[in-house]
């Protein structure tokens, strides 16, 4: 190309994008967005200029919020302009990873966040490209409320270390035809290296949320769909995942779901639905390991299960689970662990600790004898129980306060109780009193109630595992 022609190139380019770019800025004032999306935007601006980064990291501070894709293929020209204009600071090293840029907001994608705009498949692009970069992180920013559709964030050929950041709201479809037949989950994270789910900001007003409210008031959703309803959130097969800072509420079944996970992290989380919700545990865990749930508030719902484990006579392997400092109310369970009868392999180390419960109807749970309405037969096959630890139990109940039901054949080994205290929420009221079934294991202090039923020491006939039955 000649001088002549690139430099008038340049110039027109340069015109339009100013035009462009004010337009923009009122758009952008009048949706009243802040600076967390101008930081986000300006990594998709960057896109493929890597190679300018070290010369250029400050300049690419554009405060729109055009599609990514048309970004893109903006020539390089452009890029310096936006510099002096910019309010907010660098991305720095934070939004690059060796020269290219790892921060992918959906409004580059074509989201449009306005709440009845289905953006799933910009939720999709957006997500394809964060895949290819390793610590990338994809950006829901505040402000916007995001209508997406059942969606898996999958990875079997994801790089590692993927970060989604949620900072505004994302709702999901109401209509029937969305769901289709019945899907398990809404927001699915699969066969992923390190994934963390966040919210890191905490400001007045700023309230992320996984929304399904709309789902919960769709009477035609209530109609068609009667039986299979979605978990919020799932997270199947993966390693090293982090949820953090943000809030689920309504979810039509459970609201936080692991299955096949290790090394899991749960904390700040707020899990909301109607009391009348059927099903809807707070955090359910299934065949994972390593996890670690603190600091959440469930209002409603079932509480924090685990499991139920072993149905259909599969085998499970739960270990080293932590639970601590959670707040639960108005729930129905607290802290429960649940297995089918035929099941296989174990449950071993669980911790539950400062869990404060109000008005909870069953604080504290073991049931091995779970059966989902189907009628169950009787097996002798179960998956076996042991080091089951729960330290500062407290608050109010108002049915029973624990509930130990284990196999005949495997009883619980090694479940442990120190300071318990749990009062019916109303002293006239003659609840039931604690119940224990082939449970053993140790009082460390004294209860309130007494659990008198649990049985100290060991069970006397040794538990035989098959090699198949060991984790
Ligand atoms: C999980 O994280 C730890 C610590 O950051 C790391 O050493 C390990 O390799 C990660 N595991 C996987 C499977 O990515
Ligand atoms: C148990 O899980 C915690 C939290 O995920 C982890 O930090 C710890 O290393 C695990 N312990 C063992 C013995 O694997
Ligand atoms: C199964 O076992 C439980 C506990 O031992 C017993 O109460 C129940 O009657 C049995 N049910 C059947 C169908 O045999």
């Amino acid at each position: 190309m000649a001088g002549f022609s690139v430099k008038g190139f340049i110039f027109i380019l340069l015109i339009a994008i100013l035009v462009w770019s004010s337009s923009i800025e009122n758009c952008n004032a009048r949706r009243g967005s802040h600076w967390r999306q101008s930081r986000a935007d300006s990594a998709s601006l960057t896109k493929k200029k890597g190679r300018n980064h070290g010369s250029s990291n400050g300049h690419h501070q554009g405060r729109s919020r055009g599609d990514g894709a048309k970004q893109k293929s903006r020539s390089p020209p452009g890029k310096g302009y936006n510099g002096p204009k910019k309010k907010s600071p660098m991305p720095s090293k934070k939004g690059y990873n060796g020269g290219k840029p790892t921060l992918f907001n959906v409004l580059h994608f074509g989201a449009k966040g306005d709440g009845t705009t289905d953006d799933t498949k910009a939720f999709q692009a957006a997500w394809a490209s964060a895949c290819k970069m390793e610590g990338s992180t994809v950006i829901v920013p505040s402000n916007f409320e995001f209508l997406v559709g059942p969606i898996s964030f999958s990875g079997p050929y994801c790089q590692p270390n993927i970060i989604f950041q949620l900072d505004g709201t994302i709702i999901a479809p109401t209509s029937f035809k969305a769901w289709g037949s019945g899907l398990f989950q809404w927001l699915e994270f699969t066969k992923l290296k390190g994934i963390t789910v966040q919210d890191v900001n905490v400001f007045p007003g700023h309230n992320p949320v996984f929304d399904l409210s709309h789902w919960q008031i769709s009477s035609e959703l209530r109609e068609k769909m009667p039986s299979i309803k979605p978990t919020a959130l799932r997270f199947y097969g993966s390693y090293n995942v982090t949820v953090t800072g943000i809030t689920i509420i309504n979810s039509p079944q459970c609201h936080l779901k692991f299955d096949n996970c290790v090394s899991v992290k749960v904390f700040d989380m707020t899990v909301l639905s109607p009391g009348d919700s059927l099903n809807t545990d707070g955090i359910h865990l299934q065949n994972s390991q390593d996890v670690l749930i603190y600091g959440t508030n469930i209002a409603c719902g079932h509480g924090i299960s685990i499991g139920g484990l072993g149905r259909d006579n599969t085998k499970a392997c739960v270990s080293n689970i932590t639970v601590r400092d959670v707040v639960m109310h108005n729930t129905m369970n607290g802290v429960r662990i649940k297995t089918w009868q035929g099941g296989s392999g174990s449950v071993q180390g669980v911790l539950f600790s400062n869990i404060l419960v109000s008005e909870v109807e069953l604080p504290i749970v073991i049931d091995q004898f779970y059966c989902d309405k189907r009628l169950c037969k009787n097996q002798t096959s179960a998956v076996a129980l042991s080091g089951i630890n729960y330290e500062q139990i407290r608050g109010t109940y108002t049915v029973k306060s624990v509930h130990f039901a284990c196999s005949d054949s495997l009883p619980c080994e090694d479940v442990s109780l120190t300071s318990i205290q749990l009062k019916p929420l109303q002293e006239r009221y003659h609840l039931y009193e604690p119940f224990c079934w082939q449970t053993f294991g140790e009082l460390s202090t004294p209860t309130i109630p007494p659990i008198d039923c649990l049985q100290i020491g060991k069970p006397l006939t040794n538990r035989i595992q098959s090699d198949y039955d060991s984790c």
